[in-house]
């Protein structure tokens, strides 16, 4: 169980998470949406560890893991694939993947990746940053698999992505969730999020406006908060 109690995190002195509870239950997809600024890549920058919150705490399995830091996060099962994908693109796709698995299980880690996204298998050599969009967004998502995580933190995954990708992305994140991995999905796509997600929250201004399953979400209600931004 992974769970966000009461947080509170700003930017030089600017308030932007007000009190936010968020709970991601074992084996759970649970989506978080919200208008631009709402705080979501801040919330997940909280849940990874690089933000420290003002107030409040993160708990991993009871364990009070708000002042661990990312890598301790990571080490309890924790794993973030930013806005903007997180690779190293002067880095070739093989070293990519080498540098999340562990010592002596590279060609494992190599093997696993390539089975989730074959099109990488005859990419290794290249370098990442000479990588489609979608390609480079298949790698993040590979990083994060090959350390067998528990909880991952997809910050629009299908950012700028055809829809063909973007449903190859969504079935992966489909196949992960049945293996047992918990996601924290922050999406643009809000009807692909409410259709994998078991529980949404809506987020605006920093706070949790909507908290529950996706059927019990007002259409309505989730359009004005879109619309409303910012007012
Ligand atoms: N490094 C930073 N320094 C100062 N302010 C920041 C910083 N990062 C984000 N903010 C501000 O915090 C607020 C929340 O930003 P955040 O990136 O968390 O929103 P978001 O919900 O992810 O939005 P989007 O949907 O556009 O990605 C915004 O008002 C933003 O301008
Ligand atoms: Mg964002």
């Amino acid at each position: 169980m992974f769970e966000l109690r009461g947080i509170h995190a700003a930017y030089a002195g600017t308030k932007v998470l007000r009190g936010v509870d968020l709970v991601v239950p074992p084996s759970s997809v649970v989506g978080l949406l919200g208008p631009n600024g709402a705080g979501k890549t801040t919330l997940l920058r909280v849940a990874s560890g690089l933000l420290k919150p003002t107030a409040g705490q993160l708990v991993v399995d009871g364990k009070d893991l708000t002042s661990a830091s990312p890598h301790r996060l990571v080490d309890h099962g924790v794993c973030h694939v930013p806005e903007g994908r997180g690779i190293f693109p002067s880095l070739t796709v093989r070293d990519n993947l080498l540098l999340q698995s562990v010592k002596g299980k590279e060609n494992e880690a190599a093997e696993k990746a390539v089975g989730a996204f074959p099109r990488l298998g005859e990419r290794m050599s290249q370098l990442a940053g000479t990588l489609s969009g979608g390609e480079q967004q298949m790698l993040a998502l590979a990083r994060a698999y090959v350390q067998n995580p528990r909880f991952v933190l997809l910050d629009e995954v299908s950012m700028g992505l055809a829809p063909k990708l973007v449903d190859e992305i969504f079935e992966f994140l489909d196949l992960l969730a049945k293996t047992g991995t918990s996601l924290l999905l922050v999406e643009q796509y809000v009807t692909r999020a409410l259709a994998v997600a078991d529980y949404v929250y809506l987020l605006n201004r920093g706070e949790v406006v909507f908290a529950g399953e996706p059927c019990e979400l007002d259409a309505d209600a989730l359009a004005e908060q879109y619309v409303g931004a910012g007012h």
